[in-house]
């Protein structure tokens, strides 16, 4: 057996028992509490007059699922730490009792609630105004499929009204620095932008670790086809997935290094991949999606 298919072996075993490896941080992974190093302000530089659907930048999905094992967990950093190394998209999934919102992931609780994420992401955006926060929402492990008024009273106490974004229009960087533009994945009246108007693949289905190779391909299709789609719509691209056989650590200790090395060698940075939305992203892996920007014409 040659030592790459062991090693995938391995952690696909560990998968099926549920071992929590942890403290791995490399270029590509990073699953240790804080990120190697913090690019807080790097839409600084972007300018004011570019459609932030031209604009390449770093996201993480289930954002907040910290907790609850291998496979719940799908980051290690808090949610400051991520806005701090770069990360640019979120990934909120809220449980929705009685008018309150908490955050899960499936089953597993993860030790806050909405308006936490909002203080977050209003702390940052004030501390760095240059900036801006994309964050889908959606509800997860409830279905009441009736979120929006629990989601604007929750935007009322712990954040406030004109921190969004309020148009389902894509704004440009210079009207969204300061801004929280939801990605509205539920029902209701317009609260930002649509998710669904986002060119989207999310193929995170990947039973076991043999898989892994066509989860890659979904990727690498989209990416692909990122500088030359429609400029004037948001692409989106997830590298994560997961499957009975294959918890999210173990698709990203897979899937990582290709897109690292997918993005490496690329010499021409002057391209627009979208938002890249990752499992435990390192801060190189971060700072390498941040390099690739649109010249501006001079
Ligand atoms: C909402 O849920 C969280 C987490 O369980 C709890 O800490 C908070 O007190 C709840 N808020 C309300 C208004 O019930």
């Amino acid at each position: 057996m040659k030592k790459t298919q062991m090693i995938i072996h391995l952690i696909a075993l560990s998968g099926i028992i549920g071992l929590s490896h942890g403290a791995i941080q490399r270029p590509d992974y990073d699953d240790t509490p804080t990120p190697e190093f913090l690019n807080p302000s790097w839409m600084a530089s972007i300018p004011d007059e570019r459609p932030l659907s031209h604009v390449t930048m770093p996201g993480t999905h289930n954002t907040m699922a910290l907790y609850g094992g291998v496979y719940a967990e799908c980051q290690t950093w808090s949610l400051a730490s991520q806005l701090r190394a770069g990360v640019r998209f979120l990934d909120i999934r809220v449980r929705h009792v009685k008018g309150n919102l908490t955050i899960h992931h499936g089953v597993s609780y993860q030790r806050a609630h909405f308006g936490q994420v909002l203080e977050g992401v209003a702390v940052f955006l004030q501390d760095f105004p240059s900036e801006t926060v994309l964050m889908r929402v959606k509800e997860e492990f409830s279905e009441t499929g009736d979120i929006y008024g629990a989601v604007v009273d929750f935007i009322h106490r712990y954040a406030h009204w004109n921190l969004l974004w309020h148009s389902r229009l894509v704004p440009t960087m210079g009207e969204a620095r300061g801004k929280l533009i939801i990605l509205q994945d539920f029902s209701g009246p317009d609260l930002g932008m649509r998710y669904a108007s986002l060119d989207i693949a999310d193929d995170w289905k990947v039973p076991t670790l043999s898989n892994v190779e066509e989860k890659w391909k979904s990727v690498y299709d989209h990416l692909e086809a990122a500088p030359t789609g429609n400029m004037a719509q948001i692409f989106l691209t997830y590298s994560s997935g997961a499957g009975v056989f294959a918890h999210p650590r173990a698709v990203a200790l897979c899937v990582n290094p290709m897109l690292y090395d997918y993005l490496e060698a690329k010499t021409d940075l002057n391209q627009r991949l979208g938002i890249i939305c990752m499992d435990f992203p390192a801060a190189p892996i971060i700072q390498m999606i941040i390099d690739f920007q649109l010249k501006s014409r001079f």
